[in-house]
């Protein structure tokens, strides 16, 4: 593998091959184009400077619009030390591009393996970050099981995704959180669009760019109706799938069985299924038990956070060495009673192993919420109990506002009429 890894303990980057900076730069302005709300806060930031001279250490997915983001943050002032939050996710060309034209740190191969992850993001550690940006929670629980002593010197942190926030609640509830750090997934102009539409899009393209699958006329079975579970669901029964929902939970459930789709447990669910998705954020949501019950060539995919839900020590026991890689992202297990169960992506997000992510335009409200939280933090610093907060009211309808200008859709206003009829109680039947 040609890496470029800088020798000494102050390391400034680990990077797949610098050459393939070009290219990134043409995808990162290509992202840009469709970012307009970031690209707005990034004009702003960089005459108002609000994080001038802080070091953020930034735990993201490394692509096109994540670099759309740092350059964000640096416009405003930062020092960004960037690892990747997935070990699959990394565009090595972008990796290149943060490194070679803007400065930024960046310690991210794309297919590290587990040290090598752990150590990109030990790192981005080393450079004692004042400011932390995770998604998943990786590199604040670093910090806090190997590293506590760098705690001190952190003002306040952001946490991208619903399995990072479900992390920051625990250690919150556990009396450990030592700094406040604003859950950006909460924000109804994150989990509303980005989990909902850029999951339920960029999730099928995964599966397609990696297998070339007609959906149309497929069952496919989808674990979890969350937002992410209902974009899937609505996207695959938009191409022409029969969809299949399980779930645990009884209003997610049956809000799944109003919704048209076929609900039931994962045991029925298994027999049925030609596609399997699993977007639970838990953990053995796919067991041997299921494994056992699927069709042959059944194509098994993950789309949560952690690459826990499909149980591949199973899948590996049941095959015993038995294995083929028909293509890049396809694992292909051959079951000793002559089925085939083909795992995408060895189980990780299959929409950023196999395709790009989600789609800028989506990324920008997610990023839009990331850098004004940021700067919300920032500006309060010193002043926040540590705890998980919210992103502020005011924050999640300013990026809707600026969306929607964008998007060159206009709406309605409250009359003063209106407004006091909303204020008042008094008018009833
Ligand atoms: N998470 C999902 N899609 C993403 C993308 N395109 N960039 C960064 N993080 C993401």
């Amino acid at each position: 593998m040609s890496t470029t890894q800088m020798s000494s303990s102050a390391a400034s980057r680990d990077i797949k091959d610098p050459a393939l900076a070009p290219a990134g730069r043409k995808r990162i302005a290509w992202a840009a184009q469709s970012m307009p709300v970031l690209g707005a806060i990034r004009d702003r930031f960089s005459k108002e400077k609000p994080f001038k001279g802080l070091r953020v250490g930034a735990c993201l997915h490394v692509t096109t619009e994540t670099a759309n983001l740092v350059l964000a943050l640096t416009a405003g002032g930062a020092d960004v030390a960037l690892c990747a939050s997935n070990p699959l996710s990394t565009q090595d060309d972008v990796a290149a591009t943060l490194s070679a034209d803007h400065g930024v740190k960046v310690f991210a191969v794309k297919g590290e393996d587990h040290a090598r992850y752990y150590s990109h993001i030990e790192s981005v550690v080393a450079t004692s970050p004042q400011f932390t940006m995770d998604d998943g929670c990786d590199l604040v629980t670093t910090i806090l099981t190997k590293f506590p002593e760098k705690l001190d010197g952190i003002v306040g942190g952001t946490e991208e995704t619903t399995t990072g926030v479900i992390r920051l609640r625990s250690m919150e509830s556990e009396g450990v959180l030592k700094y406040p750090i604003v859950a950006v997934n909460d924000a109804l102009t994150k989990h509303l669009f980005d989990n909902r539409y850029g999951t339920g899009q960029s999730t099928l393209d995964g599966i397609v760019r990696a297998t070339n699958v007609l959906l149309a006329g497929k069952t496919i079975v989808i674990a979890g109706f969350g937002w992410c579970g209902r974009g899937i669901a609505q996207r695959a029964r938009g191409m022409g799938a029969q969809v299949v929902v399980t779930e645990i939970d009884p209003t997610k459930a049956l809000e799944a069985a109003m919704e048209g789709y076929a609900v039931m447990p994962m045991e029925q669910a298994a027999a049925r299924g030609d596609i399997f998705i699993t977007v639970t954020g838990n953990t053995g949501v796919l067991r041997e038990e299921h494994f056992m019950s699927m069709k042959s060539g059944a194509l098994v995919a993950n789309s949560g956070h952690f690459n826990v839900e499909i149980d591949i020590e199973a899948l590996e026991r049941l095959a015993e060495g038995e294995k083929s890689k028909p293509r890049e992202f396809v694992d292909e297990y051959h079951i000793g009673d002559g089925r085939t169960i083909c795992l995408l992506g060895e189980g990780r997000l299959i929409n950023l192993a196999a395709a790009e992510g989600h789609p800028a335009a989506v990324m920008d409200m997610s990023f839009a919420n990331q850098a004004l939280a940021a700067e919300y933090l920032v500006l309060r610093r010193g002043t926040l109990a540590p705890a998980v907060i919210g992103v502020p009211e005011e924050i999640d309808k300013e990026v809707a506002r600026l969306k929607l200008a964008a998007l060159g859709v206009s709406i309605d206003a409250l009359t003063p009429d209106q407004r006091k009829y909303l204020a008042s109680w008094h008018e009833g039947t």
